[in-house]
């Protein structure tokens, strides 16, 4: 049986880790959200006021990063692998505005990509594995079997993350989430390190005006072509 990576890039909050979730779990392959490690990163930094409002130690962070561990384990409760730093589950964490507001700055520092990728590359050596994030398959899985690239609207994506973040009783307003969704879309396509780029042989997809199924619809068909 004939195993093959597929890499999934694109935007912040276009719904891709859904339907990358989804993909895998019906390939029965392995799902890896690189969007979460460079959040657990970011908390890390967060507690240890290395980052704030004003202020960046980036070299007390690149000092620290030997002594950061993180991995993925399944949680029966969620039905999905959570993400640990250090054997802390922090899952419900990485996922806040205030996290969000900091993570595209962490993800700027080259020593914390190079730390990442090498593991991103290890967990997917067997193939069998969805990964989703920014630089997939133009820097962590170059020769990807398949590469897909979403996007949707800023307004859409803003929509769809404020809904989430109110079923999970956040305090947050529209504006404050679409100015975050705006702001890293600028810093994650500007940064010097692997900025977010389509990958030449990415398939596009426009996710604006299609429904959870018809993404996932379209995404199986295109993975059933390559398998
Ligand atoms: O996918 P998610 O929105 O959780 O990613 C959070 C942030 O992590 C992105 O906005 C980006 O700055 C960074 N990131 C990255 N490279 C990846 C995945 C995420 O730079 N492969």
């Amino acid at each position: 049986d004939h195993k093959i990576t597929i890499a999934i890039d694109g935007f912040s909050s276009t719904g891709k880790s859904t339907v990358a979730k989804q993909l895998a779990k019906e390939l029965s392959y392995v799902y890896v959200d690189t969007g979460a490690m460079y959040r657990a990163i970011t908390l890390y930094a967060m507690r240890k006021g290395f980052i704030t409002k004003d202020s960046f130690d980036t070299d007390s962070l690149i000092k620290d990063l030997p002594n950061l561990n993180l991995k993925f384990a399944f949680e029966a409760a969620r039905g999905f692998a959570a993400i640990y730093l250090n054997d802390e589950n922090i899952e419900d964490e990485v996922r806040t505005l205030e996290v969000s507001q900091y993570v595209s700055r962490v993800a700027a520092v080259s020593e914390v990509r190079a730390k990442l990728v090498s593991q991103q590359q290890l967990m997917g050596l067997e193939k069998g594995v969805v990964m989703d994030g920014r630089d997939i398959g133009t820097v962590v899985f170059p020769n990807a079997e398949l590469k897909i690239f979403m996007t949707a609207t800023a307004e859409e994506r803003a929509k769809r993350r404020f809904k989430e973040m109110k079923q999970k009783g956040q305090e947050v307003s529209y504006d404050e989430v679409l100015k975050n969704v705006e702001e890293r879309d600028h810093l994650d396509t500007t940064r010097e390190d692997s900025p977010l780029v389509k990958a030449e042989d990415a398939i596009e997809i426009d996710n604006s005006s299609l429904s959870l199924d018809e993404q996932f619809n379209t995404l199986l068909n295109i993975s059933n072509e390559v398998i």
